[in-house]
C-alpha cells in the first residue's frame, strides 16, 4: 500500500512512519503545504492511503491567530480529504478531545455533540465537518493529551522542570487519557490493515487520569520522588486558550469493528520509558 503522510515531521508522525510500513512518502511542510490544494492533490496522485498529521497545533496562539489555524486545520484538512478522495483512496483525519467543551461526566461517545471552547477546538471541528462532507468514507481519528519522543509535550516539560526546581505545582482539576503517539500510531495502522469500516475512531490510552496525577506517575518512572508534585487548580494556571476540564473519551469504536482495545496509559508509559522516549532528559540533572 503507498502512503502519502502530511506531517510527518511531526511528533505523531514520526512514530506513523515507524508503523505505516515502507512505502511512506512523508513530504515536509516547506515541500508540501497543506493549504495549497492544488498541490496536495497532484502529490496525492497514485497513492491508496493519504494520512492528514499535519496540523496547527499551537492552541494558545491560536486564540489569536485563528484564521491561519483554520486555513490548516479545517481548510487543509478539506484539501488533504478532496486530494485522497480524487486519488481514489482511503484517508485518515487526525483530530482532537478540544472538539468537545469537557462538560461531561462520562467518556465521550464517538457521535457527541461537538462544542469547542477554544480557537484551536473550532479549526478542529470545522475540519472534521468538512472532511465527512469532502470524503465518501473516512476516519477521522481523535486523540489527546500525546507524548512521544520528539516536540513539545507535557512529560516533557514536568522532566525538564524537576531538573531546575523542587517542587512542581500541576493542576489536579483537569481529566484526560495521557497518550503515547505509538500507541495512536499502532491504532491508525490497525484500522488500515483490517479495513475497518470508516468513521470516527478514539485513539486515547484506556484509563483517565489528573494531570497532577500523570505528573507523579512521572517522577515515579524517572526515579524522583512524587511528592515534590504537588496539587494545584486551574484557576491558578490561566492560559489563553480554555482548555476542557473533562477529556475522556470512550472507545466503542474499536469494539463495534472488532479491534483491539487501546491498552490502559499506565503501561504505555511503561513502555515509553523502556524505550527511551524520554532518554534525553533522564540525565544526572534530572534526579
Ligand atoms: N499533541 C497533542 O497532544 C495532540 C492532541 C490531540 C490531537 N492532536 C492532533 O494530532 C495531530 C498530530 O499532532 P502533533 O502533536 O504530532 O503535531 P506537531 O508535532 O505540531 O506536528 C504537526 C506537523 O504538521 C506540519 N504542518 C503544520 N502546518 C502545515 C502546513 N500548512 N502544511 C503541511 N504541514 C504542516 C508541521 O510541519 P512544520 O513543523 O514544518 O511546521 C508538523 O510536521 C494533529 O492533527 C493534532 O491536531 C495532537
Amino acid at each position: 500500500m503507498r502512503t502519502l503522510l502530511l506531517g510527518g515531521a511531526g511528533m505523531l508522525g514520526a512514530d506513523l512512519r515507524r508503523t505505516l510500513g515502507r512505502k511512506v512518502e512523508a513530504p515536509a511542510s516547506s515541500e508540501l503545504d497543506i493549504r495549497d490544494g492544488a498541490a496536495v492533490e497532484a502529490a496525492a496522485e497514485g497513492f491508496d492511503l493519504v494520512v492528514n498529521a499535519a496540523a496547527y497545533t499551537r492552541v494558545d496562539d491560536a486564540e489569536t491567530h485563528e484564521d491561519v489555524a483554520h486555513a490548516i486545520n479545517a481548510l487543509g484538512a478539506e484539501n488533504a480529504a478532496r486530494a485522497a478522495a480524487s486519488a481514489g483512496a482511503r484517508f485518515v483525519q487526525l483530530s482532537t478531545d478540544y472538539v468537545f467543551d469537557g462538560r461531561a461526566d462520562e467518556p465521550y461517545r464517538e457521535d457527541a455533540a461537538l462544542n469547542p471552547l477554544s480557537a484551536y477546538g473550532r479549526t478542529k471541528a470545522d475540519g472534521e465537518r468538512r472532511v465527512l462532507a469532502t470524503h465518501p468514507d473516512p476516519y477521522i481519528v481523535r486523540t489527546a493529551w500525546l507524548y512521544g519522543a520528539g516536540g513539545p509535550s507535557f512529560p516533557r516539560t514536568m522532566l525538564t522542570l524537576a531538573a531546575k526546581n523542587e517542587t512542581v505545582d500541576v493542576v489536579d482539576d483537569q481529566v484526560g487519557q495521557p497518550t503515547w503517539t505509538m500507541d495512536v500510531a499502532r491504532l491508525i495502522s490497525a484500522l488500515i490493515e483490517a479495513n475497518a469500516p470508516g468513521g470516527v475512531y478514539h485513539a486515547t490510552n484506556a484509563g483517565s487520569a489528573s494531570w497532577f496525577v500523570f505528573a507523579r506517575e512521572l517522577f515515579l518512572r524517572a526515579g524522583l520522588d512524587p511528592e515534590r508534585v504537588r496539587p494545584t487548580t486551574s484557576a491558578a494556571f490561566v492560559r489563553p486558550a480554555p482548555r476542557p476540564a473533562f477529556s475522556v473519551l470512550g472507545h466503542d469504536g474499536w469494539t463495534r469493528a472488532a479491534l483491539h482495545l487501546p491498552r490502559p496509559w499506565r503501561d504505555a508509559l511503561d513502555e515509553a520509558f523502556a524505550d527511551g522516549v524520554f532518554a534525553d532528559l533522564l540525565t544526572e540533572g534530572v534526579r
